[in-house]
């Protein structure tokens, strides 16, 4: 069995390199000459744990083209993980792989066997049976489902933990066009996972439909986390903390993703929501719940905002720790810290900031000025009130001396309740989630 695979970012590599390291002969494809050059030099094209170990044993199996028809003619399956941006009404657009599939349909064209494309790219429910599979049947001149297949089988997978999440899926979601292409991609998977996953096989509509719901479930379980924080916050001698750990051990409830902190952020969960209120609306269906996560999502940076305007005035010198969406990664993409510091910068303070990976990417990204420090360390010493965004382990460990201040106590706004004890000794910790001990409640 050959694999091609076009697409060789975040999550179309980490998939080449796993099918590799498993003994397929993958050919993986990208428009990038960077990326396909990064592949033929052995070398990760994206920054993600343990992929460069993956390409590393599979040394002789593992090439890259910008020839996504000929990659297609000489295997036998195609995964396609190319970009779907949101378009304006918050649907994933499928032009990127209606384009990657013209290239497929035309590698399948020069074929005589049978060929199996599997679409891993996130789609709006309806396209594979839909647009995506008009496309493949114009462009290889085969009808689905005799001989060619046609599967939608997305990963679930977090930024960081790709490779393992990959290796070690829980469920495997396989939407297939008929069985013959269902059973094809269940063998792939059997020899390319080293846990035992329980398989989910549909067709196609009900597997992007799992898609989505996974994600607006789990969105909704964190809003509905940052809904009590908020409430707690205002309740004297209330913890969110304790609350969502006591809730979170009911087995119908859960303890994951139940967290009173920050909103979520990164390239998918914000935009899932969206996309499902986009489509409920557009089928006269309402979508309650996905909004209004959306809605508590968005207002979580409020809340911060909020909590350092009363008690800091412009410019002060607002420290923010954590520009990343979440810890282990350099993405900033709809990350939190980062809209607070605009928030920040925009309502007239000095804002300094430190992220232990990510200073490079929020410095590209970044609409407005602030100043990037060297260390969390340093960024303490320097703010007049600091703010942790990010639950990046290593502030906890931030030298006790840099929360030490003559006269005044330093204000840390901890929005994971990370700091230890010795910084409550020197500093003064607001805990969003958590209401005042024996006196008059927050209000923000
Ligand atoms: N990153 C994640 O954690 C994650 C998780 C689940 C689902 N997804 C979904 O997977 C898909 C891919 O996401 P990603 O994060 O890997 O994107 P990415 O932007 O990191 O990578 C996409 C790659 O595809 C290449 N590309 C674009 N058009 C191409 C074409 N026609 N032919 C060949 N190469 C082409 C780009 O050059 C790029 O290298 C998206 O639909 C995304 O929603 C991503």
């Amino acid at each position: 069995m050959h694999i091609s695979v076009v697409g060789l970012g975040k999550l179309g590599a980490p998939l080449a390199a796993v099918f590799a390291s498993k003994g397929f002969r993958v050919v993986g494809t990208d428009a990038s000459p960077a990326v396909v050059a990064s592949v033929n030099a052995g070398l990760a094209p994206v920054d993600e744990p343990g992929l460069q170990a993956l390409i590393d044993v599979s040394q002789g199996r593992l090439a890259a083209t910008n020839d996504t028809p000929a990659a297609v003619a000489q295997t036998d399956a195609t995964f396609i993980v190319v970009p779907t941006p949101s378009d304006s009404s918050g649907k994933f657009s499928n032009e990127h792989v209606i384009a990657a599939l013209e290239a497929v349909g035309q590698g399948i064209r020069g074929k005589t066997s049978y060929h199996l494309v599997i679409v891993t790219s996130t789609v709006m429910p309806g396209s594979t049976d839909g647009e995506l599979r008009d496309a493949l049947e114009r462009a290889s001149r085969r009808i689905v489902g005799e001989s060619v297949g046609l599967c939608y089988s997305p990963e679930f997978v977090a930024l960081g933990s790709v490779v393992r999440d990959m290796l070690r899926p829980e469920v495997l979601l396989i939407g297939e066009s008929d069985p013959r292409a269902g059973e094809l991609l269940q063998g792939i998977y059997a020899r390319s996972c080293d846990s035992q996953p329980v398989v989910r096989r549909m067709n196609c509509v009900n597997a992007e439909l799992a898609k989505i719901a996974v994600n607006t479930f789990v969105t909704t379980k964190i809003s509905y986390a940052n809904m009590l924080s908020d409430l707690c916050g205002r309740i004297r001698g209330a913890d969110v903390d304790v609350v969502t750990q006591a809730i979170g051990s009911d087995s119908r409830i859960g303890g994951k993703y139940l967290r009173g902190a920050t909103g979520y952020g990164g390239p998918c969960f914000p935009r899932d929501n969206v996309a499902f209120a986009a489509l409920a609306r557009e089928l006269g269906a309402r979508a309650d719940l996905a909004e209004a996560t959306d809605a508590i999502n968005r207002y979580q940076v409020d809340r911060v905002v909020d909590a350092v305007v009363l008690r800091q005035s412009p410019p002060g010198a607002i420290g923010v720790l954590g520009l990343s969406y979440k810890p282990h990664t350099a993405v900033v993409e709809q990350s939190h810290g980062m809209v607070l510091v605009e928030r920040l910068v925009n309502r007239g303070y000095d804002v300094l900031a430190y992220d232990p990976q990510a200073m490079a990417a929020a410095r590209n990204v970044s609409r407005v000025q602030f100043e990037t420090m060297p260390s969390a360390e340093s960024c303490v010493r320097s703010a007049s009130l600091v703010v942790i965004m990010t639950p990046w382990p290593q502030f906890a460990d931030i030298a006790i001396t840099a929360f030490s201040r003559t006269g005044k106590r330093l204000t840390v706004i901890d929005c994971w309740s990370i700091a230890t004890t010795p910084m409550e000794a020197v500093a003064d910790i607001v805990y969003l989630g958590r209401g005042a001990v024996g006196t008059t409640p927050l209000t923000a």
